[in-house]
């Protein structure tokens, strides 16, 4: 009887060994308030994963790569959600996307269409440039005709979580412009080039997911203390203003971003030295 006992013990002990050599990194999704998690295994032996192809890939410095892949719809199911929610695509590394659900949620090849790209551990990715790591284990990338309107920002790499959000305005008022602001007015535009290229990494006025960099409105707004041409400057391409080897700030291209587009952008940061929240 003891013997059985002290076997069993060993087998539970082996099981547990066993289970954490094979323990992978999981994504978690949340959509509506549910919560599932999937490990690479699982996501690349389920039917619907493929091999596809990524003519511009983003994270690799825009060569053309292979994944292997599973349809991000497939994933988030048909829960009915407010029409302006996003995805919110959050990294290890702090970044934190918001993605437009009817964006994410398009099956339609002639405009983009998203997938999660899932690397296989007996084959791993190419490391990121300057990075010690690679963009796995879950990256979004995007294909079809339109695959290359989606901005930089819009390719999330080494994902964590994914979750279903309101729209960033909703979920954060203090990001909000005056309502009475007619729907042309350049801070509008500013605001929303913003919520996609720049709240990935930066909070502001306290509200973003992001722990990347510096909050853009306090204490002090970039417009506060840089010259205009160097702010320019800057976010095309920090690395012409100051550089260092830990700098994490990337530049932007003028196909991602282009100058009128950051004097859009400034115009909103302008805008916002004016709507400063407490704390
Ligand atoms: C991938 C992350 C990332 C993105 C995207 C990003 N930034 Fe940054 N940014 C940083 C980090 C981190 C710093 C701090 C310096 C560094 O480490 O490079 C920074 C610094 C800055 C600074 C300098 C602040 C100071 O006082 O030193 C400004 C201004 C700025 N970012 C504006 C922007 C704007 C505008 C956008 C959107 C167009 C943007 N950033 C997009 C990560 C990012």
């Amino acid at each position: 009887m003891l013997k059985r006992v002290w076997f069993a013990a060993l087998l539970l002990t082996l099981g547990m060994i066993g289970h954490c050599a094979v323990a992978q990194p999981t994504i978690e999704l949340t959509i509506g308030g549910t919560t599932r998690s999937f490990s690479q295994d699982a996501l690349l032996a389920r039917a619907d994963t493929a091999e596809i192809h990524v003519a511009r890939d983003i994270a690799y410095d825009g060569a053309s790569s292979t994944y292997r892949a599973v349809p991000l719809a497939n994933l988030l199911d048909n829960a009915a959600l407010p029409a302006d929610s996003v995805l919110e695509a959050r990294a290890t590394d702090g970044f934190a996307a918001q993605l437009p659900m009817d964006l994410v949620r398009n099956r339609d090849p002639s405009q983009a269409v998203a997938w999660l790209a899932v690397e296989d551990p007996a084959h791993p990715w190419p490391k990121l440039r300057g990075k010690p790591v690679s963009a796995g284990p879950f990256y979004l990338v995007w294909v079809g005709k339109e695959a290359a309107s989606e901005r930089s920002e819009q390719w999330p790499y080494q994902i964590a979580r994914l979750a279903t959000q309101p729209s960033p305005a909703a979920r954060w008022p203090v990001l909000a412009v005056d309502p009475a602001l007619p729907a042309t007015d350049p801070v509008r535009a500013g605001q929303s080039l913003f919520i996609t290229q720049c709240l990935a990494c930066h909070r502001l006025n306290h509200a973003g997911s992001a722990d990347t960099g510096p909050d853009l409105n306090v204490p002090m707004n970039p417009v506060e203390y840089f010259q205009p041409a160097a702010l320019h400057r800057y976010i095309r391409n920090p690395a012409s203003v100051r550089d260092w080897p830990g700098r994490v700030m990337p530049a932007f291209a003028p196909d991602q971003l282009s100058d009128r587009e950051i004097d859009l952008i400034v115009a909103y940061l302008a805008y916002m030295a004016q709507r400063k929240t407490g704390r």
